[in-house]
C-alpha cells in the first residue's frame, strides 16, 4: 500500500503533521511519503492521496481542483475540496443556522459603521492578502478592497472581532468524524500595519498552544460539520472558532482541505489518523 501525502514545493518534506503521519502509517505497514502536488508525478502509483500541506494552491485554485479531479483517489473527497477552498461556504453554514463571523460579500466600498474591520479574499490561507483596518484608514483600506476586486477575487469584509485579542482563536480538530483535540492560535492581525507578510515562525503572531474546548465551542463545531453538503466521509476536519460580537463562539473558518491538524498537541491523535487512513485503503 502506498499513500501520497500531498504537499507543496516550498515544503517538500511537509511539516510536523506530515512527518508524524508518515511514521504512524509506517508502523501500520503502510508506505507514505510527501509528494509535491504540482510536480510531474505518476499518481497511479499511489493507492490514495491525502491532501496535507498544499498551501500554495490559493494562487491557482482552479489548477489545484483540476489536479484533484484527475487523481485516482483523494481525501478529503473532491466535492468537499471544491466547496471548502472558497470561504463562500460560510454563507451555506449561515443559511443552515450555524453562527459564523458576520460577513459582507463584495461590498462596493469600505464599511462606515464598523470602527475596525477585516478585509480578506474568499480564497486564501495563512492570512495572505488579509488586513485589519480602522475607520481612520479609509484610503488604504479602499485600495486594498479595490485591488482584490480588480484581480477578480471575491472580497469579504468583517468586523474585527476584538475578543480574539485576549481569547485568541480556537481550532477544534476532528479525526474520522470524532473530536480529537483543540489548540489556541494567537491573534495575527495587528492594528495599523495594513496587509502584512506571511506569519514567520517565532514572530508571535498566530502562535499555537494547547487548549481545552468549551461545550459551546464544541456545539458550534458539530453544527458546522453537520451542515457540510451531502454528509461526506471526512478523514479530518478543523473548525476554527472565535468569540463573536456578543462573546459567543462563531465559525471563522471550517477547514476541510489542507488544515494543519496540530497533531503534536495530542499524543495518540496521529495513530487515530493513521488507522483511519488504513481503514480507507
Ligand atoms: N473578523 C476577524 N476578526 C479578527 N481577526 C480576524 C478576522 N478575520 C481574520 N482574522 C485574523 O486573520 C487570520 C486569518 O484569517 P482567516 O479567516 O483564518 O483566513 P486564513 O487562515 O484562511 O488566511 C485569523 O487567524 C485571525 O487571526
Ligand atoms: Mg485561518
Amino acid at each position: 500500500m502506498r499513500v501520497a501525502l500531498a504537499t507543496c514545493a516550498r515544503l517538500p518534506d511537509g511539516n510536523d503533521d506530515v512527518r508524524a503521519l508518515a511514521g504512524a502509517l509506517a508502523d501500520l505497514g503502510v508506505h507514505a511519503e510527501p509528494v509535491i502536488w504540482d510536480a510531474d508525478v505518476d499518481w497511479s502509483r499511489h493507492d490514495l492521496v491525502v491532501i496535507r500541506t498544499t498551501w500554495d494552491y490559493t494562487h491557482r485554485p482552479d489548477e489545484f481542483l483540476a489536479w484533484a479531479d484527475r487523481l485516482p483517489r483523494v481525501l478529503n473527497p473532491v466535492p468537499v475540496l471544491r466547496w471548502n477552498t472558497d470561504k463562500r461556504y460560510l454563507r451555506d453554514l449561515a443559511d443552515a443556522g450555524v453562527p459564523v463571523v458576520p460577513t459582507r460579500w463584495d461590498p462596493g466600498d469600505v464599511p462606515s459603521d464598523w470602527p475596525e474591520y477585516v478585509i480578506k479574499p474568499a480564497v486564501s490561507a495563512g492570512s495572505r492578502d488579509t488586513a485589519r483596518w480602522s475607520a481612520a484608514e479609509h484610503a488604504p483600506a479602499r485600495a486594498h478592497l479595490r485591488g482584490l476586486r480588480d484581480a477578480g477575487r471575491t472580497v469579504m469584509v468583517q468586523p474585527y472581532l476584538s475578543h480574539i485579542d485576549t481569547a485568541g482563536e480556537t481550532a477544534l480538530v476532528f479525526i474520522d468524524g470524532e473530536f480529537s483535540h483543540a489548540a489556541r492560535k494567537a491573534p495575527i492581525l495587528a492594528p495599523g500595519t495594513g496587509v502584512q507578510g506571511l506569519v514567520q515562525p517565532g514572530d508571535g503572531r498566530g502562535e499555537i498552544t494547547a487548549a481545552t474546548a468549551t461545550g459551546a465551542q464544541l456545539d458550534v463545531a458539530h453544527r458546522a460539520l453537520a451542515a457540510v453538503p451531502d454528509a461526506p466521509d471526512l478523514l479530518y476536519a478543523r473548525v476554527d472558532v472565535v468569540p463573536g460580537p456578543d462573546g459567543d463562539p462563531v465559525v471563522l473558518e471550517l477547514e476541510l482541505a489542507e488544515p494543519n491538524l496540530f497533531l503534536r498537541h495530542e499524543p495518540g491523535a496521529v495513530t487515530v489518523l493513521a488507522e483511519a487512513v488504513l481503514a480507507r485503503l
